[in-house]
């Protein structure tokens, strides 16, 4: 069975920004759960006719905006206001990865949404511990568990559609390029800066 071991251990430094600025966390981390059901409601578009995906996606997405659903709640209890927050390089860079032609160009997505997914289970499970608010860190920790299964959800749907040696090479390849962009801290607290 192949496991998606992400390349890098977020760092101390990231822990320490996003606590202290966990209303913007909060805020990106909004918008990162409605891209996560847009990310999902895209492939259902790009691939109408691959019934695993037909299958697997309409309750990911409906999942991802139930996340979204609460995280709004939270920013609503703890009276952080809502505001526009550009977006983390990070999602951007990962996509300048993903090879044009079919079908590699949906086996690089897969993959970069299961390492997203992955690197989001990690970082949820860091607010689960370190957040300042303990209702805050009783969803993340719940959240967590959550986006550990989309990843695995993604992973699986790779290797159903493709062989595994091909899988786990290019998996390898896109969690070192992951790695390499988190390397460095992006000066805006974000959940993936
Ligand atoms: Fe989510
Ligand atoms: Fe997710």
């Amino acid at each position: 069975m192949l496991a998606l071991e992400l390349a890098s251990r977020t760092s101390e430094d990231w822990i320490e920004q996003a606590t202290r600025h966990i209303d913007l966390v909060l805020l990106d981390h909004a918008n990162c759960e409605k891209k996560a059901a847009g990310n999902a409601l895209s492939l259902l578009f790009r691939y109408p006719a691959n019934g695993r995906l037909v299958e697997t996606l309409p309750p990911l997405a409906r999942e991802e905006l139930q996340h979204f659903e609460r995280v709004h709640r939270h920013l609503q209890r703890l009276g952080i206001p809502i505001k526009p927050l550009s977006a983390a390089p990070y999602a951007g860079r990962l996509n300048q990865h993903l090879r044009r032609s079919e079908p590699e160009h949906l086996l690089d997505t897969l993959l970069v949404a299961a390492i997203i997914e992955a690197r989001s289970h990690e970082r949820l499970g860091l607010l689960g511990i370190h957040a300042p608010d303990p209702e805050l860190r009783q969803f993340y920790l719940w959240l967590a568990a959550a986006e550990e299964r989309h990843w695995q959800l993604y992973l699986d749907l790779a290797l159903e559609q493709f062989p595994a040696d091909q899988v786990q090479e290019r998996l390898d390849t896109l969690l070192q390029v992951e790695a390499e962009i988190l390397s460095s801290l992006h000066p805006e607290p974000r959940v993936h800066s």
